[in-house]
C-alpha cells in the first residue's frame, strides 16, 4: 500500500497521483485492480448512492458503513474517508471523538474535512496522530451558501485561498483537495506547498486528480460539471434491465444454457 511518504515522494518527483471515489466493495475492488493510487470514500455518497439531494444529509454511520465495505474491497489502497457535515466543528471534545470513531472503525489512512475554519481541529488531530486531508475551494457541504460554482476567482478570494492553503498545511494537514478554482491559482498553491495537492476542477498542474466514480463511468448522473471527463458508460445498464424484463415476460430467459438439466423427478416418489 502507498504511504504518505510515497505520496510526498510522488509530488517531489512530479509523479501524478490518481484518486477516485468509492462507496462500496465492488467499486473499491475495481479501483484497486485498476491500480488507482488513492481512494476517497466521499460524502458524495449521499447523491451517488443514497439518493439525497446534497451531501448534507449524510451521517457518520453512513460513512462508516460504506467505508468499511470499501476497505474490504481495497485492503491495499491508501483510503481517505470524508467527515460528513455537522460531525465536526461543534465542540473540541465531540469533534475529536467523532473523528477518532470514523478513523478507527473504517481503518482509513486519513479523514478529510472541508473548510479553512477547521484549523484548530486539524491541529488537534495532528497532535494525537490522526492524519487529516483538507478540502478547500468549492466545498460541497457549504453549497447552501456558495452554490456549485468556481471559487477564488477574485483577487481577494484568491489571496484568501492561498493563505488558507498555507494555514492548513501549517496546522498539520497531510494533503489538500482543491475543488473548482482557477487553474493558475491551483498551480501556484501546488508549487508553494510541501504537501500533495489533489485537484478536481483545478486544472492539470496539481499533484494529482480526483473524480467521482459515478461521473467517470456515467452511472446515473443527472448533471455533470465542466471538469468531469467520462471514461466509461454504465448508462447501458438500464437497457440491459429492460431486456431482462422483456425476456422474463416472454419466457426467453432462462434458456437451456442457464438450467440444471438433471432429471430428478423420475427418482422422487410422489
Ligand atoms: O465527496 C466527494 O466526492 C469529494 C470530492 C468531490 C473531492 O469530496
Amino acid at each position: 500500500m502507498l504511504t504518505l511518504k510515497h505520496l510526498i515522494d510522488m509530488k517531489q518527483h512530479a509523479n501524478k497521483i490518481s484518486m477516485v471515489t468509492a462507496y462500496d466493495y465492488p467499486s473499491a475492488k475495481q479501483a484497486e485492480s485498476a491500480q488507482i493510487d488513492t481512494l476517497l470514500v466521499g460524502d458524495s455518497l449521499g447523491m451517488t448512492v443514497l439518493g439525497y439531494e446534497s451531501t448534507v444529509q449524510v451521517t457518520t454511520s453512513d460513512m462508516i458503513h460504506h467505508a468499511k465495505a470499501v476497505r474490504r474491497g481495497a485492503p491495499n489502497t491508501f483510503m481517505v474517508v470524508d467527515v460528513p457535515f455537522g460531525a465536526v466543528g461543534i465542540s473540541e471534545h465531540s469533534d475529536l471523538e467523532n473523528a477518532i470513531d470514523l478513523y478507527k472503525q473504517t481503518n482509513a489512512n486519513a479523514i478529510k474535512v472541508e473548510g479553512a475554519h477547521l484549523i484548530d481541529f486539524i491541529k488537534n488531530c495532528n497532535h494525537i496522530g490522526l492524519p487529516v486531508v483538507s478540502h478547500l475551494g468549492l466545498t460541497p457541504q457549504s453549497v447552501g451558501i456558495t452554490g456549485y460554482k468556481m471559487q477564488a476567482n477574485t483577487k481577494e478570494t484568491a489571496q484568501q485561498l492561498i493563505n488558507d492553503a498555507y494555514a492548513v498545511q501549517q496546522a498539520g494537514a497531510i494533503m489538500l483537495v482543491l475543488e473548482a478554482v482557477p487553474s493558475d491559482l491551483a498551480a501556484q498553491i501546488t508549487k508553494n506547498l510541501d504537501i500533495p495537492v489533489i485537484g478536481i476542477g483545478a486544472g492539470k498542474d496539481t499533484d494529482g486528480q480526483v473524480l467521482v466514480y459515478h461521473d467517470v463511468l456515467n452511472y446515473e448522473v443527472p448533471h455533470q460539471a465542466k471538469f468531469v471527463k467520462q471514461y466509461g458508460d454504465f448508462s447501458s445498464g438500464i437497457t440491459a434491465l429492460m431486456q431482462y424484463h422483456k425476456e422474463v415476460k416472454n419466457e426467453i430467459f432462462p434458456d437451456e444454457s442457464h438450467t440444471y438439466k438433471k432429471q430428478i423427478m423420475d427418482e422422487v416418489s410422489e
